[in-house]
C-alpha cells in the first residue's frame, strides 16, 4: 500500500525511480509522483491517476538529477489529486517527502504547524512531516528528521531529500515496510524488493524505528538516536524476471499459470525421500510442546484468511485439536483466550499487512507460541513469529491473489500433517497417501491450466450478469468464498458465497430465474447432499455451473455447465479447485474490461489498520 522508491548515484535519476515505481503500482495507483534535485534545486513532479499519467508529464523532459525519491499512492487522507499526491514539500520548496503508512495525530501538527506560519497545499496526513523537518531544520537533514519523527504517531515509512543537503536520503521505517537496495557507488531505496531486483540483490531490510541514510558510497543505517547499527545486508533470491509479466497480458494470469512451479517449489526438501514423513526443520516446537497443545488459533486477512478457513478443517481433521479462525482486524479486539498450550499461526503473503502484524503482536503480548507462514523473506511478520514456515510462491504482484493462496495451503497440509505424525492423530498409511497426493498436485494443477477454453466460454456469460453465487459444503465451502472474493474483487460484479446447506435458512430467498449459481461439488463423503442443494437452487430457475471431482458424473444430471478438476483426496482438492474459480474471474474481469492488476479502490500490502 502506497510505494516508495529512492535512488541516489550516477545514473540519471527520474528514469531509474521511473522504472522502480512501475515495479511498485500494485501498492496504490491513484496518483504518482517524484522529487528530484538538480542545479537549480528541488523538482517535484506528480499526476492523479495511474503512473502512465505522471509518465505522460515527464515524456518529452529532460533532467540531470543524481537524486531523488518517487511514490505512489493508494489514498487515506485526502481523495486523489494532483495537491493530494507525494512527494509533499516544505513552504520554502526545499525539501520533499514520501510516506506510506498514517500519521494519526497529524491534525493536532497541522493545527500548531499552521499557528507557526506553515502554509499546508493538501489535504493529507503526510504533509505535515515536510512542514515538521523544516521546522526543526538547522543545518543537520538527519537531526531534524529524527526530531520530527519523535513527533509522530502511527505507521510510516518516509524518504526524504533536501537541496540544502544533496548528497543524501534520509529514510525512516516505524510498522510500515523499507528496503534498501546496496549498489556500487549507488545505492536504492524502495518499499518492496521487486522495485529493487533490477538493479541489485543485495538488500538491508530495515527493522521499525531504523533510520537509512542512502549517499553514493555508502548507507549509514542508525536508530532513532542516531546511534548506527551493524546491520547485514540479506543476499534475495527472487529473480529480475520474476516479477515481470513475461509474455502474460496481466500479472494475474501470469501467477495463476505459476501455480504448478509455485506448489513444487514449497513442497521442495519438505517430504523425506521415502515419502513418509514431513520435514519442517524452520519449526522449532519441541515433541513434548506439540503434543500438549490445547489449541490453535489462525488469524489472516481476505485471501489468507479463506487459506486459514481451509487450514482449519484439515488441522481439525488431521490433528484433532479446537482450531479458530479470526480475520485479523478483529482477532486483538475480540479478547481471544490465550493460554498455556495456544498456538496461533498468522498467514500472509506479504508478510507486512498491518491487521496481521498487530493480531500478531497481540497474540505474542499475551505470550502465544506464533508460527508464521508467509511469502517474503524478511518481511515483518517473518520477523516477528517464533518460527516461519515460508510458501515459495515467488514474488506476487497483482493484486488478486492466486499463487500465494494455494501454496498456503500447501504450507497448511504440510504443518498438519507434521504435527498429525507426532500428536499419532493420523495414521502412516493415511500421511503416506496424502503426502504422495500432494506430491501430484503441481500435474494436476497443469492439467487444469492446460484446459481452459470451456472456463472462458462461462466466463463470458458471466460477464454480463448482476449477481453471482457460490455455494459448497465443507472444504468446498471454505473455496467457495475464496472464489466469490475473487470474482467482486477484479470484475466488480457482487457474489456471495454460501454453505450450500444454509440457503434454504433465507438466503433461498434472492434464487429467482436465471441467477447464475457456481456449485462446488469436490467433497465425495458430501457429494448426495450438495446435489439435493443444487436441485434446490435449480428449482428456483438458477443457471447452475458445478465444479466437481473426475468421475462424480452424477452431478451432470443437475447443472447445465461443468467443470471437473483431476481426481485427488478430497482433502487436498482445494488447491486444485480454486484454479478454475481463479481463471473464471480472471476472464470474467477481461470480458468486462477491467483492469485486472490494478483493481479500483484496492492495493496490494495493506499496511494501515
Ligand atoms: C485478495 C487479496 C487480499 C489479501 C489480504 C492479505 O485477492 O489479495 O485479500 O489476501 O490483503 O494480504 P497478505 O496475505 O499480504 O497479508
Amino acid at each position: 500500500m502506497c510505494g516508495i522508491v529512492g535512488y541516489i548515484g550516477p545514473k540519471e535519476a527520474v528514469p531509474v525511480l521511473f522504472e522502480g515505481l512501475s515495479r511498485l503500482e500494485y501498492r496504490g495507483y491513484d496518483s504518482a509522483g517524484v522529487a528530484f534535485l538538480e542545479e537549480g534545486g528541488l523538482k517535484v513532479l506528480k499526476k492523479e491517476g495511474k503512473l502512465s499519467a505522471l509518465g505522460e508529464k515527464l515524456n518529452g523532459c529532460s533532467f540531470c538529477a543524481r537524486v531523488g525519491i518517487g511514490h505512489t499512492r493508494w489514498a487515506t487522507h485526502g481523495r486523489p489529486s494532483d495537491e493530494n499526491a507525494h512527494p509533499h514539500v516544505d513552504c520554502g520548496g526545499r525539501l520533499a517527502v514520501v510516506h506510506n503508512g498514517i500519521i494519526e495525530n497529524y491534525l493536532s501538527l497541522k493545527e500548531w504547524l499552521q499557528a507557526e506560519g506553515h502554509v499546508f497545499r493538501s489535504q493529507t496526513d503526510t504533509e505535515v512531516l515536510p512542514h515538521l523537518i523544516e521546522h526543526y531544520y538547522n543545518g543537520d537533514l538527519v537531526g531534524a528528521v529524527l526530531k520530527a519523527v519523535s513527533r509522530l504517531e502511527g505507521s510510516f515509512a518516509i524518504a526524504v531529500i533536501s537541496s540544502r543537503e544533496p548528497d543524501r536520503i534520509v529514510a525512516v521505517r516505524q510498522d510500515s515496510p523499507l528496503v534498501v537496495g546496496l549498489g556500487e557507488g549507488e545505492n536504492f531505496l524502495a518499499s518492496d524488493i521487486p522495485a529493487l531486483l533490477k538493479h541489485t540483490r543485495r538488500v538491508y531490510i530495515l527493522d521499525d524505528g531504523e533510520v537509512a541514510v542512502l549517499e553514493p558510497d555508502r548507507v549509514r543505517v542508525m536508530d532513532r538516536s542516531g546511534r548506527e547499527v551493524g546491520k547485514e545486508a540479506r543476499l534475495v533470491n527472487w529473480k529480475a524476471d520474476q516479477a515481470e509479466k513475461g509474455g502474460y497480458d496481466h500479472f494475474m494470469l501470469k501467477e495463476i499459470y505459476e501455480q504448478p512451479k509455485a506448489l513444487r517449489d514449497t513442497l521442495s526438501g519438505r517430504i523425506s525421500a521415502d515419502g513418509t514423513r514431513v520435514v519442517l526443520d524452520e519449526v522449532s516446537l519441541t515433541p513434548e510442546e506439540i503434543r500438549t497443545l490445547k489449541r490453535i488459533y489462525i488469524t489472516a486477512c481476505g485471501t489468507a484468511y479463506h487459506a486459514g478457513l481451509v487450514g482449519k478443517y484439515i488441522l481439525e481433521r488431521l490433528v484433532r485439536l479446537p482450531v479458530e479462525v479470526d480475520i485479523a482486524s478483529e482477532f486483538r479486539y475480540r479478547h481471544p483466550i490465550i493460554e498455556p498450550g495456544t498456538l496461533v499461526m498468522v498467514i500472509s503473503q506479504s508478510g507486512e499487512t498491518a491487521d496481521t502484524l498487530a493480531a500478531l503482536r497481540e497474540a505474542r503480548r499475551q505470550g502465544a507460541r506464533v508460527i508464521a507462514v508467509t511469502n517474503v523473506v524478511g518481511s515483518s511478520v517473518s520477523r516477528e513469529a517464533d518460527d516461519v514456515i515460508y510458501t515459495w510462491a515467488g514474488p506476487e504482484i497483482a493484486v488478486a491473489s492466486t499463487k500465494a493462496y494455494t501454496t498456503q495451503l500447501v504450507a497448511m497440509y504440510l504443518f498438519a500433517l507434521y504435527l498429525a505424525a507426532e500428536r499419532k492423530t493420523a495414521e502412516p498409511g493415511q500421511i503416506r497417501e496424502l503426502l504422495l497426493g500432494l506430491k501430484k498436485l503441481a500435474d494436476k494443477a497443469q492439467s487444469i491450466l492446460d484446459n481452459t477454453v470451456e472456463i472462458k466460454d462461462f466466463a463470458g456469460e458471466f460477464a454480463t450478469c448482476k449477481d453471482l453465487f457460490f455455494i459448497g459444503r465443507g472444504l468446498d465451502y471454505a473455496v467457495a468464498l475464496e472464489g466469490s472474493l475473487k470474482l467482486k474483487e477484479i470484475s466488480y460484479i457482487h457474489a456471495e458465497a454460501y454453505a450450500a446447506g444454509e440457503l434454504k435458512h433465507g438466503t433461498l430467498a434472492l434464487i429467482e430465474e436465471k441467477v447464475p449459481v457456481v456449485a462446488l461439488a469436490t467433497q465425495v463423503s458430501l457429494f448426495d447432499k450438495m446435489i439435493g442443494n443444487i436441485q434446490e437452487v435449480n428449482a428456483r430457475g438458477a443457471s447452475v455451473l458445478a465444479l466437481a471431482m473426475q468421475g462424480l458424473k452424477e452431478v451432470e444430471k443437475v447443472a447445465g455447465k461443468v467443470v471437473y478438476i483431476p481426481e485427488t483426496n478430497p482433502v487436498l482438492a482445494p488447491v486444485l479447485t480454486v484454479i478454475p474459480l481463479q481463471l473464471l474471474a480472471y476472464h470474467t474481469a477481461v470480458a468486462r474490461g477491467c483492469d485486472v492488476d490494478k483493481p479500483r479502490n484496492l492495493a496490494k500490502s495493506v499496511t494501515v489498520e
